[in-house]
């Protein structure tokens, strides 16, 4: 169960980490002797490249029963909805808004790789540049078969249902309002126990850094304490045929191996997947008028070759106060150079009280006009700027992506959850220009 889970606090962190089982497992002062203690095989898995910078340079040595390469070899299977094809649908610049995607129907049983759904993206596995977003909705444990991504990170937001995720590094639980990132080739199962949906965004440039802080300081945001990874954890398990699942250029393959690959009794190292709990977010935001940019509340953020401009960052909305003076309180009507992917974890949105729900989602793409809604606007010129707690009870979340983001086929069509009458939300903001005000002297 969750609670009984153990892990490795700090973000970015050189851990080491043995199954309490094999006590020594790990090799004292090399990474790869002769001989490794209790037979285990040494296997690098290098998330950066060798020569990148020592801040930069991520990379860990897995301590393992069987290296990853004793399996049979890979054969091409079917994507369901996962794709990378980006000219499925003519482009469309227009505001989207999705109602609540479809859990599985009753009877169906979905599980999480089954379920995984591509929504939007950009770009190009091949040349590790761009990005993808997709939806998850399952009801079913993934049983002998892992995962694994070749093509970049994922982080991955519960929205409903708790995931328990095994991966090489050890076992973590993700519930809704936490987030979990699992990184380039890393292979994992994830088992659900009851219906469960939530958000992936992958990135194929680079992996996600936390924020520079600048001038808040030291601290604030998201602190990197309350990051944990997975403490080592094996399954000494020969079966026929486990299934090893990669996503390889955008295309799932299979291959099969007689034995678990969650085998790996020791690891050190800074390459590891963890998750975070967005209740330990610390906001920081204006405290007498107008608003910080919403880039306040990023979370994570994975950045490009170009300087402050993110492949795509992942950012919150979370219970806050609000004590701006002489302000219009709610964000500010935009047009942005980046895409705007929101979606909802629970609660209600405070620009979109109604048609934004949970489980469901919007864009915003480049240059395409937002704001809030006709009541949010009317409502906030004349309510009193009293010290207000915004956002209680709920979580919005934003993927902000430097890309020009087109929507897939499901997206528009196959999830039958496109809301045709969002524009309709703007519709009635009224002109208010007085040429005759003047100033009250
Ligand atoms: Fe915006």
């Amino acid at each position: 169960m969750a609670s009984e889970l153990k892990y490795l606090s700090g973000f970015g962190n050189e851990f080491q980490s043995e199954d309490p089982r094999c006590p020594g497992a790990l090799p004292q002062g090399q990474n790869n002797p002769q001989k490794c203690p209790y037979g285990l095989y040494a296997e690098q898995l290098s998330g950066t490249a060798f020569t990148a910078p020592r801040s930069e340079n991520q990379r860990s040595w897995l301590y393992r029963i069987r290296p990853s390469v004793l399996h049979q070899p890979f054969e091409k299977v079917k994507n369901g909805h996962v794709t990378h094809d980006w000219n499925e649908q003519p482009p469309n610049p227009n505001q989207l808004r999705w109602k609540p995607f479809d859990l599985p129907k009753a009877g169906e049983k979905v599980d999480w790789l089954q379920g995984l759904h591509t929504v939007c993206g950009a770009g190009d596995p091949r040349t590790r540049n761009g990005v993808a977003i997709h939806v998850y909705m399952c009801n079913a444990p993934m049983g002998d078969k892992a995962f694994y991504n070749a093509d970049g990170d994922f982080l991955i937001v519960p929205q409903q249902g708790t995931l328990h995720i095994t991966t090489e590094f050890g076992k973590m639980t993700a519930e809704p309002n936490e987030i979990c990132v699992i990184q380039q080739g890393i292979r994992f199962n994830v088992s659900v126990l009851e219906p469960s949906r939530g958000y992936i965004l992958e990135v194929f440039d680079n992996h996600f850094h936390l924020p520079s802080l600048g001038p808040i300081g030291a601290n604030g945001l998201a602190n990197p304490r309350d990051f944990l990874t997975p403490v080592a954890w094996f399954e000494d398990r020969d079966i026929p045929e486990y299934q090893i699942i990669s996503k390889y250029q955008g295309q799932l393959f299979e291959a099969v191996q007689n034995h678990s690959p969650f085998d790996i009794v020791a690891w050190h190292g800074n390459y590891a997947p963890y998750k975070y709990d967005l209740a330990n977010f610390m906001p920081v935001n204006a405290v007498r008028f107008d608003h910080c940019d919403p880039s306040i509340f990023t979370v994570l953020t994975c950045p490009s070759n170009k300087p402050g401009t993110a492949v795509a960052d992942f950012v919150i909305f979370p219970p806050r106060w609000a004590v701006q003076e002489h302000t219009f309180r709610p964000p500010y009507y935009h047009r942005n150079c980046m895409s705007e992917f929101m979606g909802i974890i629970y609660g209600k949105y405070e620009a979109k009280e109604e048609g934004f729900q949970p489980g469901g989602a919007s864009l915003h793409s480049m240059m395409t006009p937002h704001g809030p809604d006709s009541q949010c606007y009317e409502g906030a010129v004349t309510d009193p700027l009293k010290p207000t707690l915004i956002a209680d009870g709920t979580q919005a979340f934003m993927f902000e992506s430097s890309f020009s983001m087109a929507v897939t086929k499901w997206g528009f069509d196959g999830c039958q959850k496109i809301d045709p009458a969002y524009f309709k939300c703007w519709q009635t903001l009224k002109k208010n220009f007085n040429p005759h005000w003047r100033p009250e002297k």
